[in-house]
């Protein structure tokens, strides 16, 4: 990969090849919403070469959003461009002219992951274990309607999916920085994408991206380097990974309960990590604490993550 200039001819040239007719758009619902971006669910009439209609889903900034919003979402187009991989969400085209920049990327019909998690049920040797169903904030048990029943054999597979695609892009040279269920989709057949590339950055050969001042991304699935030092590199992904491993195995809770963000740095310096949740198989707990290891050198390469996972679901066929 060769690093990229911001705004040159050449990326102009370049982004032709992704022009889709703003026209042959037609916009759906919102799908989801952050501070100063949406996502609308659409149908994209002619795409990718497709006879109809095809169900998509575009990323677009409110009005609300400033010069540096829109330069993360022109960065996440650019970005997305080179990414192709079945466990990472995939560009289709674009709208970059006359009007505000959508980015259409493929739709995946059961949204984000922690929703998903949080609407399902995990059952455990043939009966649906109720006790891990989401837990509301006031920690009353609530069974939700129409949710999944989740096998621990899903949500390995769900683990050793995120590693894959993490696994790609750490191969690609590319840190994501916002690794979290909520930042994972789910597409029909239990298929796994991790998204939102606002905040990712190309590391070309240097292995540390220095974050500049905006603090956007939740402390708890920081790694301490990147809380102390603004530090970001694959391996600090490999932290927030090990997060999302805790998001999956409670199906979806919030990260150190009753902890307030402000405490956690000096809690995880003096060597303080979450327990082993109930239900969490031994061999994933084992790969969370490798993954929470607090020099860098010593957490494990996603590809060692992806390998380990593959055993654990071939021993359990
Ligand atoms: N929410 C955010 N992005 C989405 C997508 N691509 N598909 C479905 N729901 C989404």
């Amino acid at each position: 990969r060769t690093p990229k200039q911001p705004f040159t001819s050449s990326t102009r040239q370049e982004d032709l090849k992704w022009e889709f007719p703003r026209e042959n758009l037609y916009l759906e619902e919102a799908l989801g919403e952050g501070e100063f971006g949406v996502v609308m669910k659409a149908k994209a009439k002619g795409l990718a070469g497709q006879e109809g209609y095809m169900q998509v889903a575009i990323k677009m900034l409110k009005h609300c959003s400033t010069p540096s919003e829109e330069q993360d979402l022109w960065s996440e187009f650019n970005l997305l461009k080179d990414v192709t991989h079945p466990n990472v969400i995939r560009l289709l085209g674009a709208c970059t002219k006359e009007g505000p920049l959508y980015l259409i990327v493929e739709y995946c019909a059961n949204g984000c992951l922690l929703n998903y998690l949080r609407n399902s049920c995990l059952e455990e040797k043939g009966y649906v274990n109720q006790h891990v169903c989401y837990k509301t904030p006031n920690n009353n048990k609530e069974i939700r309607q129409n949710g999944e029943t989740l096998t621990i054999r899903d949500l390995l597979s769900f683990a050793w999916q995120i590693a894959k695609g993490m696994r790609y892009l750490s191969d690609i040279k590319l840190v994501h920085r916002d690794l979290a269920a909520r930042n994972v989709l789910v597409a029909a057949g239990k298929h796994l994408k991790i998204s939102d590339f606002g905040l990712t950055r190309d590391i070309y050969e240097a292995d540390a991206y220095l974050k500049k001042s905006r603090g956007r991304i939740p402390v708890k699935w920081m790694a301490p380097e990147s809380l102390y030092a603004q530090i970001y590199t694959t391996k600090s992904d490999v932290w927030s990974y090990g997060i999302v491993l805790w998001e999956l195995v409670t199906l979806g809770a919030s990260p150190y309960p009753g902890i307030p963000p402000e405490r956690l740095y000096s809690l995880l310096v003096g060597g303080y990590r979450m327990d082993r949740p109930e239900h969490c198989p031994e061999e994933m707990y084992a790969v969370m604490q490798k993954c929470w290891k607090i020099d860098p050198q010593d957490r494990p390469k996603f590809r060692a993550i992806a390998d380990i996972l593959d055993r654990i679901l071939q021993e359990k066929t």
